[in-house]
């Protein structure tokens, strides 16, 4: 998962190239009747109409996954599938039970957006003995065999484009550096959170180097950043530490990387406790909160990844599946799980400031009168 710079400017060319391979790829299979994810494990599988989908979904620490729940209940049962979608509200051991007993209920297709990625190997392997395709969607699951596709947006370059925001941001707002900073990661149970973490710190790490960036508490890694269960209040609670801490005086705090809005909101709310002025942060969801904020010119930047997109995709894959199909993949070397490197299909994760965040999302039924004022 580790890329460098030039390395992801070869993927985002190869790109395009992977994904029209992968069209043509899915209409010859198709048209020749195998089926399963392209590691070939699937074949011969053809789901029938009507078949039971399970849709296990994580807690709700962000918007996107309530969207999502909609989403699957509504687009599946379109598709003619009879839907099982569930959040693992209270933790990791009812995420695991709900598994069980959706393969208990003859679902033919597992698609699993874990709470903790490592904590489901024992669940998907029957999941898979029973014959169900299994997708780990927007998370990826680790240290199983039991996982036939990923699907999900580009999870190392939204930290990419968090870590280029936070430059551009402390370029744009607080004049030329050198620059005080602090690191905010996601939850350590998350697959997502080192990719995010690594994705922004290929680009921030050199600036650290030679002294454009100063991380004044001093925690610079991913285990120091770490927000557990992507938490409002521990990451509000560390920052108040932080700041507390390091920022007495007039130190000024000029950036924070944030990796999701929730966590943005939750940091800014301690600077304004501190009395500090508003630092430049990074977020990732496109939250209506954080939308808003942006435009009234306090958080710096978002991520747009389109919920409606990634769920579509989840649902043509499995659509495919019912038409004796492959699982569209356009990757198959970043997302090592432990055991296998899992054939992914990455989406593209959209930086979003107040510059552009009207055009972004033009199309957005939610957020698109939010930004142009209609709303
Ligand atoms: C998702 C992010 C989200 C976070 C917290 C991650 O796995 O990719 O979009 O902000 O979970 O819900």
């Amino acid at each position: 998962m580790r890329k460098t710079l030039p390395g992801l400017i070869a993927l985002a060319a190869a790109g395009s190239l992977a994904l029209s391979a992968c069209a043509s790829d899915r209409g010859d299979t198709a048209a020749e009747g195998s089926t399963g994810s392209s590691s070939g494990s699937d074949s011969g599988i053809c789901i029938p109409d009507g078949s039971v989908i399970g849709v296990a979904l994580p807690q709700k620490t962000s918007e996107n996954w309530v969207l999502a729940e909609q989403l699957f209940n509504d687009g599946l049962t379109e598709a003619g599938f009879d839907p099982i979608v569930q959040f693992g509200n209270s933790g990791v051991t009812e995420q695991q039970n709900q598994i069980d007993s959706m393969v208990e209920q003859g679902a033919k297709v597992i698609v699993v957006g874990a709470i903790d990625g490592s904590q489901l190997g024992t669940q998907l392997e029957s999941a898979k003995d029973s014959g169900a395709t299994v997708i780990a969607y927007d998370r990826l699951v680790k240290n199983t065999e039991a996982v036939d596709a990923y699907i999900a947006f580009d999870n190392y370059q939204v930290g990419v484009l968090q870590g280029t925001a936070l430059l551009d941001g402390l370029k744009e707002r607080k004049g030329d550096g050198p620059y005080n900073i602090e690191l905010i990661a996601g939850s350590s149970d998350d697959a997502n959170s080192t990719p995010f973490f690594e994705g922004a710190m290929s680009v921030l790490q050199p600036k650290i180097d030679d002294g454009t960036l100063t991380v004044v508490s001093g925690q610079t890694t991913f285990e120091q950043a770490a927000t557990q269960g992507w938490k409002a209040e521990n990451a509000q609670k560390r920052m108040d530490t932080i700041l507390s801490g390091y920022y007495s005086g007039d130190v000024a705090l000029d950036g924070i990387l944030s990796p999701n809005d929730t966590l943005a909101r939750a940091a800014l709310t301690a600077v304004e406790q501190a009395g500090k002025d508003v630092p430049v942060i990074t977020g990732q969801d496109s939250e209506v909160e954080s939308v808003k904020s942006i435009m009234a010119g306090v958080q710096y930047s978002t991520i747009y990844k389109d919920t409606r997109e990634l769920v579509q995709q989840t649902i043509d894959s499995i659509v495919d599946l019912q038409n004796c199909g492959d699982i569209p993949i356009n990757d198959t070397t970043q997302y090592d799980n432990g055991v296998k490197v899992v054939p992914a299909y990455l989406l593209t994760p959209v930086i979003v400031t107040k510059a552009n965040a009207a055009e972004v999302y033009a199309n957005d039924p939610t957020l698109g009168p939010i930004v142009a004022g209609t709303e």
